[in-house]
């Protein structure tokens, strides 16, 4: 499996063009199923789980076409409705298909789904959403099977603003009779991205973004080109290593609305942030300031970022506080930055973490895919070497980092096999930086 060889130390310095949203494509790949003509998706990620979902549509009897970060789609020649089971444990994402299948056909199959271990996955939104559309739905073995003669709109209120409920039910409602109305929606960036590929494929959204959204659904959906929103945690994650390793990163192709709460958390933590256009450039020459961060739905500091933000604190002038709110263990990845000498202690859903002053390269596991990022910017900030394994988690979620990496100056390299990975020499730990 593919491990990390990283040499820590160097300011990370120079231009990173940031790839199209995961959370996006993993929404937008279904969805175009509901057209009965082919569309073409650009601005995709070359990342793990966005192979296996077109390894998915293929194995429903989709002919799809993936060149580079395009992704040709012709759903007429679908020919069955149950996805693999192997490949849909792969990825939660893959439940979108429900909503896909139950709208299309009236009727979906597919398997619990798989996903990063952040703690209990509940799908109890997403089931209620689609029996207020008048669908039968139970789970049987590991199985969601819903059924529906037909899905007639409903109004539809969320007891928590999930993003892949809001996501399903979207996706089932844009075939569904009459007007659906999702109170409490989650409003992520990547919600508008899809309710805007829909509306060109023939649905009549409106109000994505905010928590209220309307969706007139329609009979025929029509395929047609996107292009996916950039990721905005992707980005996050390169902001946060330019400030762990004191650099100056300007990222290109961004959406610089969608990463506010991530530049002001940074600005207050005393890096200096610049927009330009679709451009953001990060620069910190000192050590951070100690900040307090609690992860919310957007437009609060977005969970997937908490890990990787846990480093700069973890580095920072003092000890801060950073509260997780949306996931109840998703901090994993503290245990391994420890070995590498963070002072870290949670309690419950609170780390309470003491700045130091350096971080020494160890050898460390990625345990999910943003715990996995976090060790990287850790292991660029440390002393020393480090060897990350479990890197096929990071796969899943970030295009080719290692090469986006080492244009910014990391000494990185990815190891395929087990033998090639040289022990870390030990280092005498230095005096002074
Ligand atoms: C999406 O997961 C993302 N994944 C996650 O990103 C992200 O952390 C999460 O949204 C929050 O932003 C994808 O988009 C593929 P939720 P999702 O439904 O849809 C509870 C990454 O790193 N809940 O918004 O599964 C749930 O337990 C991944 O890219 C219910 O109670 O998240 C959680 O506490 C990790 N019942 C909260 O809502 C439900 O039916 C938010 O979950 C659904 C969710």
């Amino acid at each position: 499996m593919p491990k990390f060889y990283i040499e820590g130390g160097v300011p990370l310095e120079g231009r990173v063009r940031i790839s199209g949203r995961k959370n996006s494509a993993l929404a937008v790949i279904p969805a175009s199923l509901l057209a009965d003509s082919p569309s073409v998706l650009e601005n995709l990620p070359a990342i793990e789980d966005v192979r296996t979902y077109a390894r998915i549509l293929q194995a429903l009897g989709v002919r799809v076409k993936l060149e580079g970060d395009r992704l040709s789609i012709d759903p007429t020649t679908l020919t069955t409705f149950r996805a693999p089971d192997n490949l849909v444990k792969r990825m939660r994402a893959s439940y979108y298909l429900l909503g896909v299948m139950l709208a299309k056909y009236g009727y979906a199959e597919v398997a619990l789904p798989g996903g990063c271990d952040i703690g209990q996955r509940p799908i109890d939104q997403h089931l209620k959403g689609f029996r207020a559309l008048g669908a039968d739905v139970v789970v049987e073995y590991g199985v969601v099977k819903a059924r529906a003669d037909r899905l007639v709109g409903a109004t539809i209120y969320l007891d928590v603003a999930s993003v892949g409920a809001t996501i399903n039910i979207m996706l089932a409602a844009s075939m569904a009779e009459g007007l659906t109305v999702i109170e409490n929606a989650a409003k992520e960036s990547h919600i508008v991205d899809l309710a805007n590929y829909l509306n060109a494929m023939g649905v009549r959204i409106v109000g994505a973004g905010t928590d209220v959204i309307k969706i007139h659904g329609t009979d025929r959906l029509t395929g047609c080109s996107h292009a996916v929103i950039p990721d905005e945690i992707e980005a996050a994650t390169y902001m946060m290593a330019a400030v762990a390793t004191r650099g100056s990163v300007k990222l290109e192709n961004v959406v610089p609305k969608h990463l506010d709460p991530i530049a002001a958390k940074l600005r207050e933590a005393g890096a200096e942030v610049v927009e330009d256009g679709d451009t953001l450039t990060v620069t910190c020459r000192q050590r951070p300031r100690a900040v307090n961060v609690k992860t919310l739905p957007y437009p609060g500091f977005p969970t997937d970022a908490q890990q990787p933000m846990t480093v700069v604190l973890a580095l920072a002038d003092g000890t801060s506080m950073l509260t997780e709110t949306v996931w109840e263990s998703r901090f994993k990845h503290v245990d391994e930055l420890l070995r590498m000498g963070c002072r870290i202690r949670v309690e419950g859903r609170t780390a309470i973490i003491e700045g130091v002053e350096r971080l020494y390269g160890a050898h460390v596991r990625a345990t999910d895919l943003r715990a996995g990022a976090a060790l990287v910017v850790a292991a660029l900030a440390a002393e020393g070497t480090s060897v990350i394994s479990g890197v096929e988690h990071i796969d899943r979620g970030y295009e080719k980092m290692e090469t986006k990496l080492r244009g910014l100056g990391a000494r990185i390299e990815r190891v395929e096999d087990e033998d090639r990975v040289p022990a870390p020499e030990p280092r005498l730990r230095s005096v002074g930086r």
